[in-house]
């Protein structure tokens, strides 16, 4: 579900790329089918990952359940306003160590894995927004993580409302203009 204008490019994108961005306003009465959330798993699954070690570790949690109130109690408070209407929570955590060895690029790996969801989520209508907003320790306590263990962000997915009964700011913040810097800035060396 797209309400944002389509993401300004110089070029033409892929749809799911083109459409994507990350609404707070979810529908909160919508369930995730199975499928749909089998397919955000396997999406992250089939992410690449360095020396193939798939480091990426999720909690999943349904609107209603008690892990979902649960990582709800971690977050920070102004992601309340709006992320306890996503279908779904899930907590992306990156095993940062096996067997005594660090894996230099395992939260690098995780993102892949929830960028892959992402898009996932995208082309079934879904829309995804991540957050860095919670309290990692109560999270780390909450589910008694072991130490290599590390969450990185809570993902919500659902589906976006534009009449959802969210706070008028988080309304607004929703239809406001959205940006990003210029392939001039991003490109630090182009020589082609
Ligand atoms: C690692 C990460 C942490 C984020 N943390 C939060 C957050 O705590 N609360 C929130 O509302 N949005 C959060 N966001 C969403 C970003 O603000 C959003 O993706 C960014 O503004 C770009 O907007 P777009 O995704 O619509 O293009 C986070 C995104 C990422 C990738």
């Amino acid at each position: 579900m797209t309400a944002s204008p389509r993401n300004e490019t110089s070029v033409p994108l892929t749809d799911q790329l083109a459409d994507r961005w990350s609404p707070r306003s979810f529908d909160a009465d919508y369930v995730l089918s199975p499928d749909d959330l089998t397919a955000l798993g396997e999406a992250a699954r089939w992410a690449p990952s360095a020396n193939n070690a798939q480091p990426a570790r999720f909690i999943v949690a349904g609107r209603g359940t008690p892990t979902f109130d649960t990582i709800v109690s971690t977050l920070r408070r102004f992601n309340l306003g709006w992320a306890p209407r996503a279908a779904v929570l899930i907590v992306a955590l990156a095993e940062t160590a096996r067997d005594g060895q660090p894996l230099r690029w395992a939260e690098y790996d995780l993102g892949q894995a929830v960028a892959h969801l992402t898009v996932e989520a995208q082309s079934r209508g879904l829309s995804v927004r991540q957050m860095g907003g919670f309290d990692a320790d109560a999270l780390r306590a909450a589910f008694a993580l072991a130490p290599d263990l590390v969450p990185v962000v809570v993902v919500a997915v659902g589906r976006y409302d534009a009449a959802a009964d969210v706070p008028a700011e988080l309304r607004e913040r929703d239809a406001a203009p959205r940006g990003r810097r210029g392939l001039d800035e991003m490109a630090l060396i182009l020589d082609v």
